[in-house]
């Protein structure tokens, strides 16, 4: 059960960020440009929250089967633990919070520009979040 939802979380890991910067970079694209927000991009973007949620969801799994999630709180001392155990899944957290917000607000929106605006505000402070709470010497 650990072996598969580890490695599932981190194969989905390349999925799930491959996808938030392809719905960051659309999402910023067209809010320079000044184009307007068609199903495509809602599209893209939707894509990238989808992947962001079923990261999560397995991370929290994750967190309390793992020998470095919920097992290491104690040990803050060691950096490693401390990054798998309390800032990973804290920081991804509020990054998930951050990108659901942008997702939410894009849809009160009324004007293309505002609701690139709140898509690229979310998903791009979320995915930089995400990005600097990886534990990269275990993934890569
Ligand atoms: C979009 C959000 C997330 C991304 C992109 C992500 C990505 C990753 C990656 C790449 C690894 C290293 C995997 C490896 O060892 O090969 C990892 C490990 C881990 N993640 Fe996440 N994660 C996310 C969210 C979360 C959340 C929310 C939690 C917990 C609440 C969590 C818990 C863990 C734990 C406990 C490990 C260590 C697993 C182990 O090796 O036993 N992750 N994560």
């Amino acid at each position: 059960m650990y072996d598969f939802i580890q490695k599932f979380h981190s194969g989905w890991a390349y999925l799930a960020l491959l996808l938030l910067v392809v719905a960051v970079v659309n999402t910023a694209s067209g809010f320079f440009a000044n184009r307007e927000f068609t199903g495509k991009d809602r599209k893209i973007a939707l894509f990238g929250l989808i992947a962001a949620h079923i990261q999560l969801l397995v991370g929290l799994v994750l967190y309390f089967i793992s020998p470095l999630g919920l097992a290491l709180l104690g040990e803050m001392k060691d950096a490693s633990a401390r990054l798998t155990s309390l800032e990973h899944p804290l920081i991804n957290i509020i990054a998930l919070v951050l990108i659901t917000i942008g997702w939410s607000k894009h849809k009160k929106q009324a004007e293309s520009a505002a609701k690139f605006k709140s898509i690229l505000i979310g998903f791009g402070i979320g995915l930089l979040l995400i990005l600097s709470r990886i534990p990269w010497a275990l993934w890569l």
